[in-house]
């Protein structure tokens, strides 16, 4: 087994490397086993305490850009002939347990937002197999999240589940079968619950307005549509929704926001005053 390298151009006897063109870091360490491993990093990836271990042979691993605060963090096993992908400005909260291996990829769009707590299986670890045929009963699938996905805190993907993009998948769920674009998913085994919503990254508690009563408050990415049947190509969202974005907030949250914002110059906290009934 090779010792520990940190993110800096690498090349060993078996074939392993690094292509990197960026500034070296110790914030992503890799360890190679086997041989013909390659790991791709983007010169401008971030990344905080990120470990790579290519366990096998023949394994890829990509790590797009990165502008985020922390970056991408997490544990990622690279198997035989597996491939781990990582698309740009994917952000995380605390490190994400990833694995791949036999022949399988994960693969994380651009702009996923990783809560705390998260793990994407493509496998099980331990192989489970039928008495009667010998046969393995739990395979190594691929699994895909799509851009622009929120995966809340501590949900697990695991192995064959495609996620479509702009969905969001709720606190604690585990995923076990696919989830369709712009939906959200909860629970355990996860169930779609919404269909056609889209999600913004602003912080509600952080990023002014401090009141986001509607989309008015945000600016719009690119990933409003409507919820697509299986195959289908998604639709761009109605217009009254993605005009809300250049239509002044309401009058009340406006209010709200501008008292909330001179509040907070002075150092004061502003309760929404309740309607009477
Ligand atoms: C997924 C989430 C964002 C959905 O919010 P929402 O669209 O307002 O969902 P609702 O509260 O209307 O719930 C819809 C249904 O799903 C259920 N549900 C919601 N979240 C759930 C969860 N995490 N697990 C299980 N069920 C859940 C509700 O009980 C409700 O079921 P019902 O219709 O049978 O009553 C939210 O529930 C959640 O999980 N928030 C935490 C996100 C997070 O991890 N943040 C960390 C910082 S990044």
């Amino acid at each position: 087994m090779s010792d520990e390298v940190t993110l800096a151009p690498y090349t060993d006897e078996s074939g392993n490397r690094i292509e990197f063109t960026g500034a070296p870091s110790n914030n992503i360490k890799f360890r190679f086993r086997g041989s013909n491993n390659v790991a791709r990093v983007h010169a401008d990836a971030r990344a905080s305490n990120l470990r790579i271990d290519f366990n096998g042979s023949n394994g890829t691993f990509v790590l797009g850009s990165n502008h985020h605060k922390r970056g991408f963090s997490g544990g990622v096993r690279v198997g035989q002939d597996a491939e781990v992908i990582i698309g740009n400005e994917v952000s995380s909260t605390s490190g994400v347990v990833i694995s791949a291996v036999e022949g399988v990829s994960v693969t994380i769009g651009d702009d996923v937002m990783f809560a705390s707590r998260n793990e994407v299986r493509a496998d099980d670890g331990h192989p489970i197999f039928d008495v009667h045929t010998g046969k393995r009963v739990n395979t190594a699938r691929s699994v895909r999240i799509g851009d622009h996905c929120w995966i809340g805190a501590g949900a697990v993907v695991l192995a064959g589940v495609k996620i479509g993009q702009g969905s969001v998948i709720g606190l604690g769920s585990i995923v076990t079968r696919d989830v369709p674009n712009n939906a959200v998913a909860v629970g355990s085994p996860a169930k779609v619950v919404r269909k056609d919503i889209a999600w913004e990254r602003p912080h509600l508690g952080l990023t002014p307005p401090f009141y986001k009563p509607d989309a008015s408050t945000v600016k719009q990415s690119p990933y409003w549509h409507l919820t697509a049947a299986d195959g289908e190509i998604p639709a761009p969202a109605p217009a009254a929704a993605t005009e809300a974005s250049v239509r002044p907030a309401p009058r009340a949250a406006r209010a709200v926001s501008d008292r909330a914002r001179r509040a907070a110059r002075r150092g004061r906290t502003v309760w929404r005053r309740r309607r009477s009934r």
